[in-house]
């Protein structure tokens, strides 16, 4: 397909320029981890929100690697894939997610982590086996130059995460108090392969089906959690919305939905 019929970069441009989110900004976006470190695992949900999609990328990795997680946030991939390789550099824009990274690791003994706090289109990184990007890309407007970059900082297999477009039970419920909806509804995984094939890289795509979940002591925790700055009004209309969707458990109340995430794997090699 010639590119001038569909151009999955520009469609990937096309759409972050419509969401005209001020954390394009890396300023904004920096400013917005700051505040938003401490509070980043609970909001992501707990490890078992990622099972699926670490036993994939586990799958790919051997002992001796070394491997390179960019945006590696607090680490929800970073440190139970430290115990799976030789070492890893987990690359990050956000001094304050590598400091609740730093202190993560500390506690748990790992010691085979660098850190490395820069943006992704300033790094320069030497080679590594594995190549890791799990939701991270979101600000790289120039899709295509960020991609050839981790390509060509790949020794043998490059994995990206991202979301496919879906839409959780609580979306009405957020979009209703909030009146906007932040999360990216486009194919990202489908733009992110289409790309890597322009650039004459075949890829693999594959859903990986993963129970995304919360708990919280009270309901009200977990309207908290879903949406930290609504006003107590607009919490207690989410608390009632979310009603359905919430059950009880020992440490007071869930709530999970299913979520398909998409995982792009490129082999070193394969080529279209
Ligand atoms: C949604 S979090 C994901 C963290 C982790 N990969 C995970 O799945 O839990 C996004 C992280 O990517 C980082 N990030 C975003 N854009 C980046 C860039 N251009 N260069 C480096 N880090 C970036 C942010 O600072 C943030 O820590």
């Amino acid at each position: 397909m010639p590119a001038e019929l569909f151009d999955f970069a520009a469609a990937w441009a096309a759409g972050m320029q419509q969401r005209r989110d001020a954390r394009l900004d890396p300023a904004a976006d920096r400013a917005f981890w700051q505040q938003y470190a401490e509070r980043y695992d609970e909001r992501a949900g707990d490890m078992s929100s990622i099972a699926q999609t670490l036993a994939l990328i586990s799958d790919l990795v051997h002992p001796n690697d070394t491997l390179l997680d960019i945006g590696a946030g607090t680490g929800r991939f970073t440190l139970p894939l430290a115990e799976q390789v030789r070492h890893v550099t987990a690359l990050d824009q956000s001094a304050a997610m590598l400091a609740v990274l730093r202190r993560k690791a500390h506690a748990r003994s790992i010691t085979n982590v660098t850190f490395l706090e820069v943006d992704w289109q300033d790094a320069t990184v030497v080679p590594h086996d594995v190549v890791l990007a799990a939701w991270s890309l979101y600000r790289l407007i120039d899709l295509r130059a960020a991609l050839e970059k981790m390509v060509a900082a790949t020794r043998r297999v490059l994995v990206i995460v991202s979301g496919v477009g879906g839409s959780p039970p609580h979306r009405p419920l957020i979009e209703a108090i909030c009146g906007t909806w932040t999360e990216s509804l486009h194919p990202n995984h489908l733009l992110f392969a289409g790309t890597l094939w322009q650039m004459g890289l075949a890829a693999e795509v594959r859903i990986v089906r993963e129970v995304r979940a919360f708990v919280g002591a009270t309901r009200r925790d977990i309207a908290k959690i879903l949406a930290p700055e609504a006003s107590p009004d607009a919490l207690d209309t989410l608390e009632e919305g979310l009603l359905p969707f919430l059950q009880r458990c020992d440490d007071g109340w869930r709530y999970a939905y299913p979520q398909a995430v998409g995982a792009v794997v490129w082999h070193v090699g394969n080529t279209v």
